[in-house]
């Protein structure tokens, strides 16, 4: 990966530390081992938790035989449905912020809704004690065999996707079925998308202990609060009970966000023993028990004229999702938000299947229907005999044509045109085959990227130290995106001291409220809270300052500023340091809130970007390979252009995946038998591209008081499409199945 082809502009808003590429000021501590992740947090007294998980798909535990598993070396306990703590039931609100990944309690009943499962929870002195024990508990089931893994599976036939129809999904305006009748062209394709399990480097892990009444969990989560309040109350314990730490995260990509049975596994057993209970999930139980970005169908409908102005769209998606959870991926959702056109009618339809939960995947829902969209609208400009970048002109949407609302900020335009001059798109052949080099056939093909723009409350501590160092604390969390820096940037910005002196604290639920890690909303949610805690702990200062007897004894508390560390009254000024020590004070502490305000009535908020790929096809040796990729994307203004390209360009790897590799695969009795990262196929380092990324530097000042959109998952959308409608360009063939596995080539 060439990330030193990767530019970034300077932003005519950069300031002295913000805008700024800068390495994370926590890569010293992750690659010298000095990052305590949950699982390398080892309490006294402490004991290994390893999940028995059931070998059925669907149908009743009938039984459980413990003798063989407790006889064995280390064992203390095995917990299972008899003899599990009561507790209350699992809540399950996005807007309480206790959303759980599982609507059920483990253990909760005797039914089996899926291989994996957890049926029993050995307890032993270490993990190897535990997970051997776990290996002689014998279960007795009542099978069920109708069971339903995968909707790939499923008869797509002519008419509507299978599942049910979830109604407050469909989204329609105008009249789309009489536009789309009347229409000089129409297109009528399906897609679909396999299974993407979560490949996260760091295992799910809990630690859980008790001190008297008071339960502290390290877990590697993407949201602290979230399982602070969900583990208060499952426990019926108020939020203040309860504290979850999360300094490091070794990635997550949304199957960290809501906490999953293992913790509360975790938590029970450390109640019952009096002693610190560890689990680290195993990568077969990851694969099976932790989520996944779920199996889509798709249907799209185009509607043009010979000019290529879009009449209509219908886009009708299905996804899977489980009896035991309610994530529902709602691929089509952004659809309606896309282009200019008159006549749209989206619908959602869920399949349950006997399988965990599905649970968000970076760009949940729009990646895989900014897929779908995309790779029709290529095979619109196949059948209009036009360039399909010129199709996507001819049809943007000057304002958000779903709500009507002007865009905030929305440069789509100039990342198609910046895009497509930095790859070449000039050069392309539009007759499929007919770029050649050597023995490889290449081909080019062009996506548009887009991902909402959110943006939550949050609060925020700001403290001045008397030893010049500032204190920035919050309890969201890094979970490697860089976190960390951008808001030791900010500080640093605020106060105009060096970065050097900032101090962050995340990932602990006793710091003032902050959002889940996800959805590219921790930066536009975190940073106008550190700059609302700085204003509180400046007033402070300012307070001490202007009081009887202090430095600007007669000056107003309001003039007060702050430059270079040093608080400014007009031409005076004194370094914060100097005037702690005249009071005496240590440490002066702010505390701040903010939270979106009317302009979220007001504007429509999302991000843009356009990927343009090459592909080389070798027919003798059957290899396809992903050559090029160039991307531009709208964020807004980039806090960090280094942490921010990065999040692109790992965007652009799982985009790999999902286009030409990532397959979850089920055998007749449902059990995924990929279930591990040699047999899973996910892009490595030898299949990478040369990737280039620039971000353009519009700052978003309605979105908040920095400008920036944040950056997670848009790097991600697209890029599917892209590499199927390059791979059509070379090969002549339309695949429509993702992922582009080499066998749909032949
Ligand atoms: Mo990402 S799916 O928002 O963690």
């Amino acid at each position: 990966m060439t990330t030193e082809s990767s530019r970034t502009r300077q932003s005519a808003t950069t300031g002295q530390t913000m805008g700024v590429a800068k390495p994370r000021i926590d890569g010293t501590l992750k690659l010298t081992g000095g990052a305590d992740y949950a699982a390398d947090r080892n309490l006294p007294n402490q004991v290994h938790g390893y999940p028995v998980t059931s070998t059925i798909t669907s149908g009743k535990l009938l039984s459980l035989e413990l003798d063989e598993a407790m006889k064995m070396p280390g064992v203390l306990d095995i917990f299972h449905h008899d003899n599990f703590d009561k507790l209350s039931r699992s809540p399950n609100s996005f807007a309480d912020e206790n959303l759980t990944s599982e609507a059920r309690l483990p253990f909760e009943d005797h039914q089996i809704h899926y291989q994996g499962q957890y049926i029993a929870f050995v307890v032993a002195d270490t993990l190897e004690h535990a997970r051997a024990a776990a290996r002689k508990v014998k279960a007795h089931y009542e099978r069920n065999d109708e069971q339903l893994t995968n909707i790939a599976s499923l008869d797509r036939g002519e008419g509507a996707l299978p599942g049910e129809e979830v109604p407050g999904d469909a989204a329609s305006r105008g009249d789309a079925d009489s536009a789309y009748a009347g229409a000089e062209v129409q297109l009528d394709q399906r897609y679909s998308i396999a299974q993407e399990n979560h490949s996260v480097m760091e295992m799910h892990a809990s630690v859980a202990t008790w001190e008297n009444d008071m339960l502290t969990v390290y877990e590697s989560t993407q949201g602290v609060i979230f399982q602070r309040n969900a583990l208060a109350k499952i426990f019926g314990i108020p939020v203040e009970k309860v504290r979850v730490i999360s300094h490091f995260i070794g990635s997550g990509f949304g199957s960290k966000l809501f906490m999953w049975p293992h913790a509360i596994m975790t938590a029970v057993a450390s109640r019952r023993l009096g002693r610190p209970v560890k689990t680290v999930l195993s990568r077969m139980q990851e694969y099976l028990d932790t989520g996944y970005r779920p199996t889509s169908l798709q249907r799209v409908r185009l509607g043009a004229d010979k000019s290529g102005k879009l009449l209509s769209i219908h886009h009708d998606g299905c996804n899977e999702t489980s009896p035991a959870g309610n994530h529902d991926d709602t691929v089509s959702g952004a659809t309606p938000k896309m282009y200019d056109c008159d006549h749209v009618a989206v619908t959602n339809r869920l399949v349950t299947v006997n399988k965990c939960p599905p649970c968000p995947m970076r760009a949940p829902g729009e990646a895989s229907g900014n897929f779908a969209l995309e790779t029709s609208l290529d095979e619109l400009a196949v059948r209009l005999d036009m360039d399909p970048l010129e199709l996507r002109k001819r049809n943007f949407a000057e304002v958000d044509p779903a709500a009507g609302l002007p865009w905030s900020s929305n440069h789509l335009k100039e990342c198609w045109d910046n895009a497509a001059t930095r790859f070449g798109w000039e050069k392309r052949n539009p007759i499929p085959g007919a770029m050649r080099e050597g023995d490889e056939i290449i081909g080019y093909g062009m996506a548009t990227q887009s991902w909402e723009a959110m943006r939550m409350h949050c609060g925020a501590r700001f403290g001045f130290r008397s030893d010049g160092s500032i204190m920035v604390a919050c309890g969201t969390q890094d979970i490697g995106t860089g976190t960390y820096t951008i808001v030791a940037q900010t500080a640093s910005e605020l106060a105009g001291v060096p970065i050097e002196m900032i101090d962050v604290r995340l990932g602990d639920s006793s710091l003032p409220s902050g959002p889940l890690s996800g959805g590219s909303m921790a930066t536009s949610t975190v940073l106008p809270a550190v700059s609302a805690a700085f204003r509180n702990a400046l007033s402070q200062l300012a307070d001490m300052a202007t009081a009887e007897g202090g430095v600007f004894e007669n000056a107003q508390p309001d003039t007060i500023g702050m430059k270079n560390g040093q608080l400014i009254s007009g031409d005076q000024s004194i370094a914060v340091t100097e005037l702690l020590d005249r009071n005496s004070i240590g440490l002066v502490d702010g505390e701040g809130n903010a939270a979106p305000g009317d302009e979220q009535s007001q504007y429509s908020f999302r991000s843009f970007g356009a990927v343009f790929v090459e592909v080389r096809w070798d027919p003798e040796i059957t290899r396809l390979k992903l050559s090029r990729v160039c991307s531009t994307i709208d964020i807004g203004r980039a806090i960090n252009p280094l942490t921010a390209r990065n999040q692109v360009e790992g965007g652009i790897v799982m985009g790999m995946g999902m286009g030409m590799f990532e397959q979850a695969e089920f055998d007749q009795h449902g059990y995924p038998y990929n279930n591990n990262l040699a047999d899973y196929i996910l892009p490595v380092n030898a299949d990478m591209p040369d990737i280039d990324v620039e971000l353009l530097d519009y700052p978003d000042f309605l979105h908040n008081e920095f400008g920036a959109r944040g950056v997670g998952e848009i790097g991600l959308t697209g890029v599917a499409a892209a590499i199927s409608n390059a791979v059509y360009n070379a090969t002549g063939k339309r695949i429509r199945d993702m992922p582009i596995s080499i066998e749909k080539l032949l």
